[in-house]
């Protein structure tokens, strides 16, 4: 410790001597004079990140290292997945205490969707279209995090994907780019505040740059291959905005790009990243990355893959030890030079000053804190309304749902009692019983005595006398609430899936439950969209609740009891059937295109022959982007485009009435599309360029201004670059991608 105040008073010496005047900030001049003590390995071991024996596992196990010792020897810069509190301490005592320097340790975990209040998982939360809430909700997984002993957390998953069979779209914000953009720099805002010295605030992550939403065939890890063009208009933005936001780090992503893995991807970590985009913190590989070079082909072992990713300029590598194991040697024959590493460990150096650790080491975490800290009611509470917010009413038939309190419910089916399913994949440090599952909210808040449970089949497979056990159960009620889906870990990393369709068991239960007349309403639990054109006629109403977190089953009993409205919207199309995939609403035109009445409203089932269709499947999701019913109508008029002709750099004002037409009061979200109807490169047909939640109570209308900037109208065009382009465009307004209301501008 003493060591740590003799650098820092030196440091901030040198901030105030009036030969050293220049442009560094306090946090580099204090980074560059620590480096000049460091010997080479000390600046490897801060480039270094490590995974203690008994850690969360995040990844395959297989290194063994002394953290302990290296930690004293100074080889350690950064921890992740520590669960013991405990140890947030002991470690950082030996690295203050015992190494020669005394740098502090950046303590990191996977915080992807809350700490100990768990919030629906990210594709759940993103169809609330509810960006201050997702913000808040960011907020409070940081200031649970931080007072846990964290300082650094690997979220938001900023990539945009269309393929459900990924088993990672549960971690990110759906398939649109604007959406997606919006959302991911809302969480880094969330995570970091204001200021990072703030002991409650925490580093944020974008990651996984970049592409790794777009896995070949969906398969987890798999290669990604696509144009450059179509990276920068489709994949780049969100992570793009996220940076903007002011993300302090970057995690690389699994996947090679181009045939470059992202670990050794220069082109992505230097020209795109750092010159392009500005960034200045530090980039993280993912979980063994670096070394997995060896495995793609491209690093002949793992000195090699050192290199490639120090050349690459990735500052710090997860958990292989190729850094520590290898750099010296690359800087002693000469093949990196150590004013490399400088720079590089610099950023982390800076990091780690920003958070205020070398100041106060301790800061983060400390049991009294902590239990300050956590499952605060407020926390809990927004939860709960983010979870609300998330769920999306897919179907309805005859106003089956909300249910009449002094009715008989029969709950059948896996689900209903399964904290782990309630809180999904990356589940943070939830804790089951802290968790309301779907049983527990629904008997809290209808007549206890009236509501029964049956299990009737697990997930993927029957159990002896359940379907049997569910049809009696559904005759002696007079409504049947089916909870159906896939557990809380099938969806997540390394849960790839070549069919998104229902288990057969639950076909099953589904169809043997339907024979006994009753109405069968349907809640999908799912951390991805379903294919489930072969079964929804089976269900009066289907309601998606995700994996809905700490406060599922509560909001589940507020939705189905009729004390709220539903108001989620899809943020992934849901296919029909698993051919389809990937699909997405922004697809291209192709010279080819069914006419629009196939398009649109294409639920029959012929051909056309020689245009862009299947022989047997309409083009169309089951489900559209953007959709999501309510239990009242809205409805959307008067659309105004108020600058019919704009100039190139100016602004388009559009305004729209949206009304509530039914009889309760409820929340649309008016969402607004474009398309660029002749450009240089093939444009989408549809793009998302604005939304907005409005809450109306019944008969109540409201005027709804949309601005679109320059950069909305901007694309990757045919010369690479970002901009605009003269022409016409033509714009809808309404509540899903299939919007009707129709205006027109020009671009002069
Ligand atoms: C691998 C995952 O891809 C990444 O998202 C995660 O942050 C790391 N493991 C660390 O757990």
């Amino acid at each position: 410790m003493k060591r740590l105040f003799a650098i820092s008073a030196v440091a901030f010496l040198l901030a105030g001597c009036s030969c050293c005047r220049d442009n560094r900030t306090d946090a580099e001049k204090f980074a560059d004079n620590l480096l000049e003590q460091m010997t080479v390995r000390e600046k490897l071991g801060q480039m270094s990140q490590f995974r203690p024996k008994g850690g969360v596992v995040t990844g395959p196990e297989g290194h063994s290292f002394n953290i302990e010792q290296m930690i004293k020897d100074g080889e350690v810069g950064s921890i992740l997945s520590l669960r013991d509190l405990e140890y947030f301490e002991i470690y950082q005592k030996l690295a203050v205490d015992s190494s020669r320097l005394g740098i502090p340790i950046l303590f990191a975990h996977d915080i992807i969707h809350g700490c100990k209040v768990i919030f629906p998982i990210n594709l759940g939360s993103s169809c609330t279209w509810d960006v201050d809430a997702i913000r808040k909700s960011a907020r409070v997984a940081a200031e649970e995090a931080s007072a846990m002993g964290l300082a650094w957390t690997f979220s938001p998953m900023c990539d945009v994907s269309a393929d459900p069979r990924w088993g990672r779209v549960s971690e990110g914000s759906g398939e649109d780019p604007y959406l997606a953009a919006k959302i991911s720099a809302a969480m880094v805002e969330g995570y970091q505040g204001e200021d990072l010295s703030d002991s409650t605030t925490i580093l944020a992550c974008v990651k996984h740059f970049a592409a790794y939403g777009a896995p070949e065939a969906g398969r987890e890890y798999n290669t990604v291959d696509m144009s450059e063009r179509m990276f920068r208009d489709r994949y780049l933005p969100a992570y793009k905005a996220a940076i903007e936001a002011g993300a302090a780090t970057v995690m690389t992503s699994f996947n090679d790009y181009d045939g470059i893995p992202a670990s050794g991807n220069r082109w992505l970590l230097k020209d795109v990243l750092r010159d392009e985009l500005g960034f200045d913190g530090f980039v993280v590989s993912d979980y063994d990355a670096v070394h997995e070079m060896v495995y793609h082909g491209v690093a002949k072992d793992g000195k090699d893959a050192a290199r490639l990713a120090l050349e690459a300029y990735l500052n710090m590598e997860m958990t292989s030890g190729d850094y520590i194991n290898h750099g010296e040697k690359l800087v002693e024959d000469g093949t990196i030079p150590e004013s490399l590493l400088d720079e590089l460990c610099r950023n982390i150096l800076v990091a780690k000053y920003e958070l205020g650790l070398f100041e106060d080491p301790y800061r983060y975490g400390g049991m009294e804190r902590f239990k300050k800290a956590i499952y605060k009611p407020e926390a809990i509470e927004l939860a709960r309304s983010i979870a609300r917010e998330s769920m999306v009413l897919l179907k309805n038939d005859d106003d089956v749902l909300p249910l009449d309190k002094g009715r008989n419910i029969a709950v059948i089916g896996p689900f209903a009692s399964d904290a782990r399913a309630m809180n999904g994949t990356w589940d943070g440090f939830s804790e089951a019983k802290r968790t309301v599952t779907i049983e527990q909210g629904l008997k809290a808040r209808f007549n206890d005595r009236r509501v029964t449970f049956t299990r009737g089949c697990d997930p993927y497979s029957h159990i002896k006398g359940g379907i049997d056990e569910a049809v009696r159960a559904a005759r002696f009620a007079d409504v049947v609430v089916l909870t159906l889906g896939l557990p809380g870990n099938h969806s997540g990393e390394a849960a790839a899936m070549t069919t998104v369709e229902l288990p057969q068991a639950q076909k099953d239960l589904l169809a043997a439950v339907k024979t006994t007349g009753k109405p069968v309403v349907v809640l999908l639990v799912t951390g991805r969209p379903m294919a489930l054109e072969s079964v929804e006629d089976m269900m009066d109403a289907l309601l998606v609740v995700w994996h809905p977190g700490t406060a599922g089953g509560t909001a589940v009993a507020d939705l189905l009891s009729g004390d709220y409205s539903p108001s989620g919207h899809l943020t992934m199309s849901f296919p029909r059937c698993d051919g389809q995939l990937p699909i997405r609403y922004n697809y291209k035109n192709t010279g080819r295109p069914l006419p629009d009445s196939y398009v649109h409203k294409q639920h029959h089932k012929t051909k056309k022959p020689y245009y862009s269709c299947y022989l047997f499947t309409p083009n169309s999701p089951l489900y559209p982007f953007g959709y999501g019913l309510s239990y009242t109508d809205f409805r959307y008029s008067d659309l105004k485009v108020l600058t019919p002709e704009v100039k190139e750099g100016e602004d388009v004002k559009i305004k729209v009435k949206v009304s509530n037409v039914g009889k309760r009061r409820g929340t649309t979200v008016a969402q607004l599309y474009i398309r660029d109807l002749v450009a240089s490169t093939t444009r989408p047909v549809r793009e998302l360029k604005g939304f907005v939640r409005v809450d109306l109570k019944a008969g109540e209308s409201r005027e709804v201004e949309f601005v679109l900037t320059p950069d909305d109208l901007s694309f990757c065009r045919k010369d690479m670059v970002w901009g605009t382009e003269p022409g016409d465009f033509s714009i809808w307004i309404g509540d899903d991608c299939e919007a009707e209301l129709e205006g027109k501008f020009t671009i002069k």
